[in-house]
């Protein structure tokens, strides 16, 4: 299967990116030819200040290959380093109704946080379809928030395919593949860990400030003897994340008996945080170390992408007459 998605540059990763996505994206490259791109183009209807984008960008590559994406497995490449992208964008708006992007709930909501209402945030879903469409992707893993999209994705493929395709077929349909078995990763004051919630726990904090952090979280005044319920605490939910195994179930039943007070499972979990990302966090410090590997990765992934890009525009552009 051919496997793609794509990450907005928007700043660090947290804990929630990791389980929502970032660890199914790892899981994926085996066995699968897989695509992830960085989409700064989409980026560019919300970052505003280039030197900012191009460290976005620079942190996002470098957080996926420290997270276990490797480079000789996986494509990961930025989206403006393929070309074809924009111009498959052209050619797919040309066959998109109004009607489909007005409906589109992530446009309304972003104007109503407060973006201004610009073309390129209305076109999003379509620039969006290019990304996966060039591919001939038959899988997209994305959270709950993007099924939306892929279906307006499907949409425009099915028309350009009907308008164009003579009874052929010029793009493959790709199927949606929700990632939303763990997305309720629970943030620091109980709600969905998001950066619009700012109770989030990057990935990459150090060791010190996800301490200070696991101290933060929300907890209820339920005193150290009383049992508590794992199922409905939020600083169980996270720490389930972390542990695994005897550990995990032996924590588990002193909860519930009582005895495990609210300091020392912040403690576990603060603890269990830093143990599972010491390596990544490491091997983050090297790509920080030598930027022209980065370089290097990046360049080498962009060559592959542009490849089978080609193929596909060049199919499309044939399919329309503009060739
Ligand atoms: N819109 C996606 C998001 O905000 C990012 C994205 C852009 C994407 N192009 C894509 C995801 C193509 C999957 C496939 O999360």
């Amino acid at each position: 299967m051919r496997v793609l998605s794509g990450i907005q540059p928007s700043g660090a990763l947290h804990i929630g990116n990791y389980f929502g996505a970032i660890r199914q994206y790892v899981a994926l490259q085996d066995g699968n030819e897989a695509f992830y791109f960085v989409a700064n183009y989409h980026a560019l209807t919300s970052v505003r200040d280039a030197g900012q984008l191009r460290g976005y960008v620079f942190d996002v590559v470098v957080d996926l290959l420290s997270l276990g994406l490797d480079p000789d497995r996986a494509t990961l490449f930025v989206q403006s380093d393929v070309p074809e992208t924009t111009e498959l964008a052209w050619l797919l708006t040309t066959v998109t109704p109004m009607g489909w992007l007005e409906k589109c709930v992530s446009y309304k909501d972003k104007v109503q946080q407060g973006l201004p209402a610009e073309h390129g945030l209305f076109a999003y879903p379509v620039l969006q379809a290019a990304d996966i469409l060039l591919y001939d992707a038959d899988v997209v893993p994305v959270g709950q928030d993007q099924k939306q999209h892929l279906e307006v994705t499907r949409d425009i493929a099915e028309r350009f395919n009907n308008v164009y395709g003579g009874g052929g077929e010029v793009f493959r349909l790709p199927k949606p593949y929700i990632l939303d078995a763990v997305s309720v990763v629970p943030g620091l004051d109980g709600r969905k860990m998001s950066k619009s919630y700012n109770n989030t726990i990057e990935i990459f904090d150090d060791p010190e400030t996800v301490r200070k952090k696991c101290k933060k979280i929300k907890t209820d005044s339920t005193p150290v003897e009383a049992p508590k319920d794992p199922d409905t605490c939020p600083l169980f939910g996270l720490y389930r994340l972390f542990a695994a195994g005897d550990e995990l179930a032996d924590v588990e039943r002193r909860y519930r008996e009582g005895g495990v007070g609210y300091g020392e499972m912040k403690t576990r979990l603060a603890d269990a945080i830093i143990a599972r990302f010491a390596g990544p966090r490491e091997r983050r410090a090297e790509w920080v170390a030598h930027p022209a590997r980065v370089a290097e990765v990046r360049a080498a992934a962009a060559e592959r992408a542009r490849k089978t890009a080609r193929i596909v525009l060049d199919r499309a552009r044939a399919a329309c007459g503009a060739d």
